[in-house]
């Protein structure tokens, strides 16, 4: 059984040692008093998401660094977009080496993978909007914002469509289906906290 890249990716194992040894650092024990603070900074905020549970999951690791910046929060919430996109990337582009291969799954593959490389560019241009929100045209930054992730989740769903209806291989369509879904709710809950910024 051959084994597939999935949308797994290191980031959030890692930043749980980073952030196990900052616990148990001696410099943790200042902060430590405000913690709960922020992590229920984070709890509250993801209330209000579509996808409540995967926003605390994977935002809740950055509450120490968020404290209670609505604006960092969604910065935060569209770079795990970006991770998640990326994973998806990397899983797409090895659908293309997988053996026997048909000429519309290679087709089907094609234009996914532009469009998740779509996705990641489009969630870069929203975290800069997010990062001009002090600047006079700052309700023109946010609508940017806005638009570049709503344009995501669209992107998600033009790849997901490209391979439904078709005589796609199983594990192919379960795959990309799976990074697809990944990208799509981490898009909209970071679209959720921008549209309740204010
Ligand atoms: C979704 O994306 C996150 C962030 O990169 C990743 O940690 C997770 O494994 C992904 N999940 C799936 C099902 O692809
Ligand atoms: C989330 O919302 C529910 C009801 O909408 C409420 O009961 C709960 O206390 C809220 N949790 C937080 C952390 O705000
Ligand atoms: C939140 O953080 C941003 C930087 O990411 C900063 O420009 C802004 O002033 C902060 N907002 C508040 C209310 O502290």
């Amino acid at each position: 059984m051959e084994v597939y890249s999935t949308c797994k990716s290191l980031k959030f194992p890692l930043l749980a040692i980073v952030l196990f040894i900052s616990l148990t650092s001696p410099a943790a024990t200042a902060a430590r008093v405000s913690r709960p603070t922020y992590t229920n900074f984070v709890k509250t905020k993801c209330n209000i998401t579509t996808y409540p549970s995967l926003c605390q999951k994977t935002l809740i690791p950055y509450a120490s660094s968020v404290k209670i910046n609505s604006t960092r929060l969604c910065k935060a919430a569209l770079n795990v977009a970006i991770s998640g996109a990326r994973s998806a990337t990397v899983a797409v582009s090895e659908l293309k080496k997988k053996k026997g291969i048909t000429k519309i799954e290679a087709a089907a593959i094609k234009d996914c993978f532009e469009d998740v490389k779509d996705a990641v560019y489009e969630l870069k241009l929203a975290v800069d909007a997010m990062g001009h929100l002090s600047d006079k045209d700052k309700e023109f930054q946010l609508a940017n914002a806005k638009t570049y992730a709503s344009a995501v989740i669209t992107d998600a769903d033009s790849c997901t469509e490209g391979f439904s209806g078709r005589k796609v291989n199983p594990a192919v369509k379960k795959i990309v289906n799976s990074c697809m879904a990944n990208i799509t709710k981490l898009a909209s809950n970071a679209l959720a906290l921008i549209n309740h910024l204010y």
